[in-house]
Parts: C-alpha cells; structure tokens; sequence
C-alpha cells in the first residue's frame, strides 16, 4: 500500500502531458519536420511546462519565455547547461566537436568563450559595413532579376556570414557555397534526434561496424563536412600569410584565441564552419518569411516607408538608423516574433534531479525550449496571431535586446537581428511590395500562417509553398 502510494504521489508529481505508447512513448505523436505545432496544441490543455517521453528517453518542454529564462539561460550555467549527446549526431557525425550537442564542461566552455570572443571582437562597425555592401547589392539583384527573390535573399545572408566568417566575398568562391549548402542540407534532415534507432535504443551503438549502416553514413557526413571547414579555414590561413588577406576576420580571431584557449585546428575549423552555418539559415528564412507575408501586412509595410521618408527623406537607410526609426524596428521585431526560425531552440539536458514549479525533473531529462510557443504566449503577446508591429514599440533599442524573439541563448543575436533588420527596411525602402493579382485583379493572399514555417529546414520549404504564388507575379515593383 505504501509502495502503491509512493507511486501516486511521484507520478502527481511529474510534468503533465499526454499519454504515450507504451514503451515508445510520444515518438509517433511529436512530428519529427513541426514538433512545435504539437506541442502548442498539448499546451492548451496541459499548460506550459510539459512532460513526454521518447522511447524511455524523459522530455520537458518549456512553453513560456520566463521558465527558459529560469531553467536553460547560460549566465545560470548550471544543472540545466548540458546539452543531449545524441549518438548519430554528436557521437560520431560531429565527434563531438559541436557546441549544441555537447555536454556541460570545460569543452563546452571553452567553446562558447571562443565564440563569443569571435563575435564581440567584430565590433559592429565593421559588421555593418558588410551588411550594407551585401544588403545594397541584394537591392540590385532584385531589380535585375525579379524571378529569383528567394535565392537573393538567401546569397545575401551567405554574402554577410561568409565575409564575416572568413574574411572573403562570396563572388568566385560559389563552390564554397555550394559544398556548404550539400552538408547543411544533409545536417539538417539527418542530424535529428528520434530519427536514429541507435539514439532511441542506445544499445544498438554496440553492434559490429558490419551491422550499423548509420555509423557509415555519419562518419561520411563527419569527413566531408571536416575536409570543408578545414579547407576554408585553411585557406584563410594561406591568405593571409601571403598578404591577400588583410582584414581580420571569425577565423583569423579564432587562430589567434584558439591557441590560448588550446584548440587544435580541427575545433578552430568546425567553430567557424558553426558560425556560418548558424548564421546562414537562420537570417534568410526571417526574410523570406518577411517578403511572403507582406502582402498580408500592407498596412504595416507603409507605416514603416511612411517612417523613413519622413527620418531619411530620400536616403538609402543605413544599420545607424536604427534607433532613429522605432516603428521599423518594431516590425523587424515582430517578424523575429512571427516566425522564430529556430521554433523548437536548442536541446538541453538536466545533470541532476530537480524540481520546477512544482514538478519532478529527473537527471537526464532533455528539456526543449517550445520558442515557436513562447512567442505566441498569449499572457504576454496579446492576439499573438496578428502581425502587429506596434506591441514592440516600447522596446526600441535594438531588434534585439529585450530576450523576447530570439531567445538569450542565441550567441550571434546581435549580428542576425541587424541583417535582417537592414535586408527589411532596404526592401521596404526600394520597393512597392504589391500582393500577385489574379484573372480578375483581385490580389491573392497568401494563406495566413500560424507556424514558424522554415524551422531549421532553409528556405526550400518556403520556396515549395510560396513559389508559385509569389514569383509568378509582380510581387515587387
Ligand atoms: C536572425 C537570425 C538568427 C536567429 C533567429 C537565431 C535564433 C537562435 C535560437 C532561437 C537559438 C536557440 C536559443 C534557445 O534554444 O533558447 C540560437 C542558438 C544559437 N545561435 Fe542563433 N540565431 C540567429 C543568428 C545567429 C548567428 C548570425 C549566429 C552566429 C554567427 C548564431 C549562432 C548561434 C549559436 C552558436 C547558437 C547555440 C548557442 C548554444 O546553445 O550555446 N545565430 N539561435
């Protein structure tokens, strides 16, 4: 009886949530491609600290901003700093080289310190010059050639992290972009937990080589994303021995901390290859989702021109405006807030047992930070499915400094948040963005959507969706 008792009282305990399969838990129910649309609609009814399990594997997921804030902030590193050490992924495709799967310790530290080194010693200026650059000439390429918005978009935001990152301009480097795009891609499909059996069912890690096809495949993905990252921070090297490269740039701050902090040149590689690829879709899919819901939001679209020909009068506007023009910067803010393009953020795992708002956490426990869901928290984010700019036109500063649309964990905030607010407002400022006329001249909409669209998935999802749509027309003028 008192055993039967025991059982009530911890099971009472435990976040709450759905029932599961037994033995699998919510593997099938969670959505490997939307996970957050689920767990919103969970939400409803189970509220915003969740439980799940995944194949014995215990999940909590976070709905609102202030119980990430408490449980996964970094400046609290603590119990909640590790991160799940999936074995496909970390184990053998990153041999554990990579940040967000790396468990808390002195690596993680280590890598994180060098990190922010790199991106704080790009003091925003010279940022900004970049931005500029790249943002004018996605202005031109527009106006080129109208066809192809969403792959401008998307060399504009490869042109601002490769410059940055390694120190060269993406014209006749294509195939770095090319080689780039193949390892993302295969990343971001295989590099998932519940995808892999042998991260479901960890014993099978101890079958022969002969009898593990996944151990293959992602010691391959391990070598061809190892050859190019060390290859691009090679060259860098090279470069600047021989005098091409004189400015400084991610890798070359690296090389130089790297070897205070004690990394060998596989790390420095594979930390500058992270920047990159973290900058890269992140910032293109805000944008895109920008153009495509656009013509939903006209109204907004003109209050922010109406701003600058009022500030700017006829000039172009530069990253230095942004104070100067708050309700744009609140419409910047509200499309990080629309369309987080990290819905489901970055995993994290408990390092001891814990308890929160009244719940159990066990050790080992993966917590998810349902970003998607914290922006679209109703108590803070009244009506939180309008586009609606103005909610943010108390927090001017930045387009990010109030913690609410990107989430403080994200190391390169800073530097997302500025390119998308310069791509925004340029496109704003160059152009009529008009919604596509049917037969008839009635415009088309685009269907209002409610979910961050592009995940870590790029912007090919976008493209299928809207392509058709948005490209067959005059969608800017
Ligand atoms: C608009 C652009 C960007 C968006 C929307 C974005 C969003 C995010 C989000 C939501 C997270 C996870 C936060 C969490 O789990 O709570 C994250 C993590 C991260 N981001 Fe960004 N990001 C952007 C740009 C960048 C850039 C430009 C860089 C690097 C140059 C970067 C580097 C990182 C890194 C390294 C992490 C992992 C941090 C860690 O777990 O320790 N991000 N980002």
């Amino acid at each position: 009886m008192a055993l039967v008792l025991f059982r009530i009282g911890v099971r009472s305990k435990s976040p709450p949530g759905p029932r599961g399969f037994p033995l699998l838990g919510h593997i099938f129910p969670i959505p490997a491609l939307k996970a957050w649309t689920y767990f919103d609609k969970c939400s409803t009814k189970y509220g915003p600290v969740m439980g799940f399990s995944l194949v014995g594997e215990r999940v909590l997921v976070l709905n609102r901003g202030p119980d990430a804030d408490e449980l996964v902030r970094p400046s609290q590193a603590g119990i909640y700093s590790s991160h799940p050490q999936l074995i496909y992924a970390s184990k053998y495709w990153y041999q554990s080289r990579r940040l967000i799967f790396m468990p808390y310790g002195d690596e993680l530290r280590r890598h994180r310190a060098a990190f922010y080194q790199m991106l704080q010693a790009s003091d925003a200026a010279s940022s900004a010059v970049h931005q500029e650059i790249e943002s004018t000439k996605l202005l031109l390429d527009i106006l080129e050639n109208r066809q192809h918005l969403f792959e401008n978009i998307e060399q504009f935001s490869v042109a601002v992290i490769y410059k940055l990152t390694y120190g060269k301009r993406m014209e006749g480097n294509e195939r770095d972009l090319e080689d780039m795009a193949q390892v993302i891609h295969e990343l971001n499909e295989k590099c998932q937990s519940s995808i892999h059996l042998v991260d479901c069912w960890p014993f099978l890690d101890n079958l022969p080589d002969s009898l593990a096809p996944w151990l293959r495949e992602a010691l391959r993905g391990h070598e061809v994303e190892a050859t190019i990252c060390g290859r691009l921070a090679e060259d860098v090297e090279v470069c600047r021995l021989d005098g091409r490269l004189q400015e400084e740039c991610f890798v070359t701050r690296l090389l130089e901390q790297g070897r205070k902090l004690g990394f060998d040149r596989k790390s420095t590689a594979y930390l500058a290859g992270t920047a990159f690829e973290a900058g890269r879709g992140t910032t293109s899919s805000e944008i895109t989702w920008f153009i495509a819901a656009a013509p939903l939001y006209l109204q907004s679209v003109k209050l922010a021109r109406k701003e600058m020909d009022m500030v700017l009068s006829d000039r172009i506007p530069k990253i230095g405006d942004l104070d100067n023009l708050p309700y744009c910067t609140a419409l910047v803010k509200e499309v990080l807030r629309c369309a987080p393009s990290v819905p489901c953020g970055v995993s994290h795992r408990s390092l001891e047992d814990d308890e929160f708002r009244g719940y159990q956490i066990k050790k080992g426990t993966t917590v998810i930070p349902n970003i998607w869901g914290m922006h679209h928290d109703e108590s803070v984010f009244q009506d939180s499915s309008q586009f609606d700019p103005s909610r943010f036109l108390e927090h001017t500063k930045s387009t990010s400094d109030n913690g609410k649309t990107l989430v403080n964990i994200c190391l390169g905030r800073f530097l997302g948040a500025s390119s998308v607010w310069i791509a925004v407002v340029r496109l704003i400022w160059a152009f009529n963005i008009l919604p596509v006329l049917d037969d008839t001249g009635d415009a088309i909409l685009p269907i209002t959507f409610r979910v961050g669209l592009l995940g870590l998935y790029g912007a090919s999802g976008l493209y299928l969706l809207y392509e058709e749509l948005l490209i067959s027309n005059e969608l800017i003028q």
